[in-house]
């Protein structure tokens, strides 16, 4: 390593079990201005299956100023007794038995990284996952150690009325000095990573839920009292949540009590501790006049994550780190099937799909690419990722799909009751699917172990009746793994006739089938009456890129006529990918397809009020990113200029027919509900193609203007609201001053505020880095706040190509200052916003220099999180 200090390596194949266990852990957490006094008591016994008998305990604790430390009520001496190594605590010659009881003073107030217990807008509140309790108190903090929590709260009574924590309360009283003390008891065991505290004054949303057994359960909403009003859809999202787990997996709640508190200050979307979630605001609050719909289907997909991990994930739990998928994969393959469930199955697969392949298989091709499981990291933070999330679920949706509805039932049930209150691993979920449906996965399992997206070339060829498909399999290699071994990958398909209709594959007249590839190469035979039109990997049936000689006449005839929702997208996004290639490569102009692309726009417009949300997701271009990614070296400038002239030529091109549709599905007053979000989704993508176009000077500017103006100053609803403003800011039309008025307007909603940071960050071209930079010296911006870092950092980095590769590199100048400036805030957030820099070995050699330069001059110095994606990204 030439700067800087390389990281320590943890290592899965170096798992050892615990060597203590913590059957008791009782906290006693004295919070007071400035500094709060943790006392723990902890129950230690010699765990019996760790053989060697280690000598030394060996407890983690960061940022902890130890005040007492006592065994079995003897106070332990420094040096002779115990020491302190960096970050750890080490007992030589610890007892097999005994009682731990140590007092750390620790500062709340003055803790930005947003780990461990600290401080949001006036609250107490704690963050755990994944190493957080450590800055706690002293603890094996590992999620293979479950301990029994009793925890006692003090505070000041009239700025602390509230006192929460795990579990059932089952004590409260006063104190001297206007205090008080509230104590929570968790019957479950539990790792420590699911532990948490909150104190503050704030406003609380009630309601009961009665489970499939018949036992009533109180849930508690809490928000400041300012956002009482905006807990209404998160409530009624989890009602529905625990009624379909119930249905769905056959899970019922096991407490009496379940709650959430809504927090500003948050590094993630949301947190499961046992009972008690912690939520960033973005992800639980929820009202018609300041939230998007895009923000209220996020909030409902979240409530019920973090409510299906009461079971994957806390009642059954990560034996280390390295298994973080077992329960992320699983928990986000349940939160898909019930969002399903909730809306429209085919758009919210066509939703996950473009997530997938737009965001996760650029991170499975570039620098941070590694294994679902991945087997060695320096920071666990950094691995909190697309693929252990998304690509994750997709392995536990091949699973379902692999055994069926029923037994992959059954699979689970066995796998909750066999490893119920127990650590476990991703073979051992996976054994539960082999026992119930005696396939073996062993060559499955790769889909764990090895990174990177398949290639699946498939040819075909039509003969004396018979229709062949090949397919070949390929995995480019990724860092550290030159060698891809063939995966076992099913592929479900039809093939449809002449006429779009399915043909017969069998005698029984089932027209889809799933083929299941096993080999680097494979031939799949099926006796056919005329040459097919392949329709593959029907519902994106496993997370590989396929690639196909899909003729153009192909693709319309799927477009039009296939049944699969993701088919019907794909062969949409495959059209507009063309296009995009024949203006990117070979220099043809936007107007050059409007011939052909019209007429197949034309045609779903037509039939678009059928279903408006899928028609919309079939209308939208491409994002730049993606469509930058499908060309090397990558061209930003020349991309977004493709892909801009192309929206701006369909917009004039169709202008009869976007403005049909603003009309059309203009809405008098505000309508809730899955139909209404789905007319006002293709309603925006209709003006956003008449702003494009009048943007370009293709339409009449003053129009398109004053419609967007009408839906900005007369809103219905914020993704009106919202929607209208962008239009008119990033297609220079807003001539009357409205982004002003908008922050006038919020300034005391912070969650639309980010949107306004968003909106003015993610305004295309060079020019907007000064803007961005403006907005940094804006006096709403804090760099303590995550939401608002990735409204402006975030967003221009990975939403706005066109403005962070400007040719000059001051994109990248900002981009480097900002992560040094987080960096010595909250390196967890730094790491994340740096991941922007992945695509730097794909740049034009000009870019990559200045962005190479830019990142390797905040190498020295850089945090542990932060150095782990540098050097990642940098390829040292
Ligand atoms: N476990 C959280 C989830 O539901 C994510 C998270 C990880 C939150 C780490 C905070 C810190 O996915
Ligand atoms: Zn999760």
């Amino acid at each position: 390593m030439r700067d800087g200090q390389p990281n320590p390596v943890t290592r899965l194949a170096d798992y050892q079990p615990p060597a203590w266990l913590i059957p008791d852990t009782t906290l006693d957490v004295d919070l007071r201005d400035g500094h709060t006094l943790v006392t723990a008591r902890l129950t230690l016994r010699r765990n019996p299956e760790r053989a060697d008998k280690p000598e030394d305990l060996v407890l983690d604790g960061e940022h902890l100023e130890l005040r007492s430390l006592t065994l079995d009520g003897r106070e332990l001496n420094p040096g002779d007794d115990y020491r302190l190594d960096g970050p750890k605590l080490v007992i030589p010659g610890a007892p097999d038995a005994f009682t731990l009881t140590s007092v750390v003073r620790i500062e709340p107030e003055k803790n930005t990284a947003l780990e461990g217990l600290y401080r949001s807008n006036g609250m107490y509140c704690t963050q755990c996952e994944a190493e957080g309790f450590r800055r706690i108190t002293f603890f094996p903090d590992r999620p293979d150690v479950l301990s029994r929590f009793t925890t006692t709260i003090h505070a000041d009574k009239s700025a602390y009325p509230l006192l929460l924590s795990n579990g059932n309360p089952v004590d409260a009283g006063e104190e001297e000095g206007d205090r008080h003390f509230a104590t929570w008891e968790d019957p479950f065991p539990k790792p420590c990573y699911l532990f948490a505290l909150v104190a503050g004054d704030l406003a609380c949303l009630s309601d009961t839920f009665t489970t499939a057994s018949g036992r009533e359960v109180a849930l508690r909403l809490y928000a400041e009292h300012r956002d009482l009003d905006k807990l209404d859809h998160a409530m009624d999202s989890l009602k529905r949540a625990m009624a379909w787990d119930e249905q769905v997996f056959g899970r019922e709640y096991d407490l009496d009590i379940f709650q959430i508190v809504a927090v500003s200050h948050f590094n993630m979307g949301a947190m499961e501790n046992k009972g008690l979630n912690i939520f960033n605001t973005s992800c639980v609050l929820a009202h018609p006049d300041t939230t998007t719909d895009a923000a209220f289907e996020r909030v409902e997909s979240v409530v019920a994550h973090e409510y299906f991990h009461n079971w994957s994930g806390n009642r059954v739990t990560c034996r280390d780190w390295f298994q973080l998928s077992l329960k992320e994969g699983f928990t986000v393959f349940r939160d898909q099937e019930f969002s399903s469930d909730m809306n429209s199955r085919a758009v919210v697969r066509v939703e996950n799909v473009d997530f997938l392949v737009n965001h996760q298989f650029p991170e499975d091709q570039g620098p941070m690419a590694h294994p679902v499981r991945p087997a060695a990291y320096q920071k666990i933070d950094n691995f909190y990722t697309l693929t252990v999330y998304e690509k994750g679920a997709e392995i536990v949706r091949m699973q379902h799909q692999l055994l069926g509805a029923k037994d992959f039932r059954r699979a689970t049930d066995l796998y909750f009751e066999r490893f119920d209150g127990q650590a476990v691993t991703c073979d051992d979920f996976v054994a539960c699917m082999e026992e119930v449906s005696g396939l073996d996965l062993t060559q499955f399992k790769r889909w764990y172990s090895q990174a990177g997206t398949p290639v699946l070339t498939v040819t075909d060829d039509y003969r004396d009746g018979e229709y062949q498909l090949t397919i070949e399999q390929h995995t480019p290699a990724t860092p550290g793994e030159p060698d891809k071994q063939p995966l076992m990958i099913p592929i479900k398909l039809a093939l449809l006739d002449g006429q779009g209709r399915p043909l017969p594959l069998d005698d029984q007249g089932g027209t889809e089938t799933v083929a299941i590839l096993r080999e680097p190469r494979q031939v799949f035979r099926f006796r056919l009456p005329e040459q097919p039109t392949p329709s593959l990997l029907r519902g994106f049936s496993a997370p590989v890129s396929l690639r196909y000689d899909f003729s153009e006449e192909q693709l319309v005839t799927l477009l039009a006529h296939d049944s699969d929702g993701f088919c019907r997208w794909d062969a949409a996004q495959r059209l507009y990918f063309a296009a995009l290639a024949r203006i990117i490569d070979d220099g043809e102009s936007a107007a050059d397809q409007l011939p052909r692309l019209a007429p197949v726009l034309e045609r779903v417009i037509a039939r678009a009020a059928e279903d408006p949300a899928q028609a919309a997701l079939l209308l939208g271009l491409p994002a730049e990113n993606a469509v930058g990614d499908r060309h090397a070296p990558l061209r930003p400038q020349r991309v977004h200029q493709a892909v801009s002239g192309l929206r701006a030529a369909l917009g004039e091109a169709l202008a009869d027919h976007w403005w049909r549709l603003a009309e059309q599905f203009d809405e008098p007053r505000y309508q809730s509900g899955g139909d209404a979000m789905g007319r006002r989704r293709l309603r925006r993508l209709a003006l956003a193609y008449l702003a494009a176009a009048a943007g370009q000077g293709a339409l009449d500017a003053t129009r398109v203007g004053e419609y967007l103006g009408r839906d900005f100053d007369q809103p219905t609803c914020m993704t009106n609201a919202q929607g209208a403003l962008r239009d008119l800011v990033h297609n220079g039309l807003d001539d009357q001053g409205r982004l002003a008025r908008f922050a006038e307007q919020w300034a005391d909603e912070p969650l639309v505020m980010d949107q306004w940071f968003a909106i003015q960050a993610t305004v295309p071209g060079p020019d907007t880095v000064a803007r961005a930079e403006a907005l940094l010296d804006h006096p709403a911006f804090e760099w303590t706040l995550p939401n608002r870092v990735r409204a402006v950092i975030g967003t221009l980095v990975n939403g706005n190509p066109s403005a962070f590769h400007a040719p000059d590199g001051s994109g990248y100048a900002l981009f480097a200052r900002a992560l040094k400036k987080l960096d010595g805030i909250n390196p967890q957030i730094a790491a994340r916003l740096a991941n922007g820099g992945a695509r730097l070995k794909r740049l034009e050699p000009d870019l990559a220099g200045k962005l190479g330069d830019a990142l390797r001059g905040i190498r020295p110095g850089a945090s542990a999180n932060l150095a782990e994606v540098l050097d990642r990204i940098l390829g040292a």
